[in-house]
């Protein structure tokens, strides 16, 4: 049985005292069924941190260095978000991948970081519109999929989180039909049945992620093969997170 994971990515958005007011207001709010997470920009992780204490909510980092230290100016290492108590990071998102070049060798990279350090990694897949309507989304969410997990073993790829986020949902209020998140969980799954065996497969967990909100998380999560979400813009306030987060709970 997987349980529903739900995270809420800021991206570059929040205050310190947002965040404080945030977690304040979310504290009695979250279900049990639920697995629910944020991640915030670097410099309001030791806040979340600290306001979170005795809630069980996962803090996560939207980015991370693939490398342990060295000359790279503006860049934070696994090791540094484990110090401060972080537990899951995005990677590859695909903000990262079109804004900041991130390729699919460097998702690569840093998810064999991230697992060697011991964060949960969530890591984000999908099409464009144009590859979508070119037939191709499939295609191009398996390739992502091949290149970042070349070299993880079954045992630490069953951990890891897959974001299943279509850019063209991403922000912009069009969220991919149900059945059409399902079917691309699905063969994601089908995916790292091929790729690992049927016991990896099968715990993995697939979120979606793209423009989703408290009015259509239900929906998602009646789906057998979406395990949870990825929430921009319906994130940051923490009533719609947390009535999503319920809804969720609902699965
Ligand atoms: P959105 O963002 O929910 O605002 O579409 C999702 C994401 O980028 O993770």
């Amino acid at each position: 049985m997987r349980k529903t994971i739900i995270v809420g990515n800021w991206k570059m958005n929040g205050s310190v005292s947002e965040l404080k007011t945030f977690i304040e207001e979310l504290r009695g709010r979250l279900s049990d069924c639920v697995e629910a997470g944020l991640c915030v920009p670097y410099t309001l992780l030791a806040t979340l941190k600290k306001e979170s204490e005795g809630l069980d909510f996962l803090v996560g980092a939207q980015n991370m260095h693939f490398a342990d230290a060295g000359a790279y100016t503006g860049e934070i290492s696994a090791e540094m978000l484990s110090e401060l108590g972080v537990g899951a990071v995005i990677l590859g998102h695909s903000e990262r991948r079109s804004y900041f070049a991130e390729s699919d060798e460097i998702v690569n990279k840093k998810l064999l970081k991230a697992i060697e350090k011991g964060l949960l990694p969530i890591v984000c897949v999908g099409e464009s519109l144009e590859e979508r309507e070119e037939g191709r989304a499939e295609e191009v969410c398996k390739n992502q999929i091949t290149k970042a997990f070349y070299r993880v073993n079954a045992k630490d790829a069953a951990d890891v989180i897959i974001a299943y986020e279509p850019i063209w949902a991403i922000g912009t209020g069009k969220t991919a039909s149900s059945q059409d998140a399902e079917d691309m969980a699905y063969s994601i799954r089908k995916q790292i049945e091929e790729l690992y065996d049927e016991e990896t497969s099968q715990k993995i967990r697939i979120q979606y992620g793209g423009s989703v909100k408290a009015s259509n998380i239900a929906d998602l999560m009646k789906m057998e093969n979406v395990d949870g979400a990825l929430v921009g813009g319906a994130s940051l306030k923490a009533k719609d997170f947390a009535e999503l987060i319920n809804f969720a709970g609902g699965k």
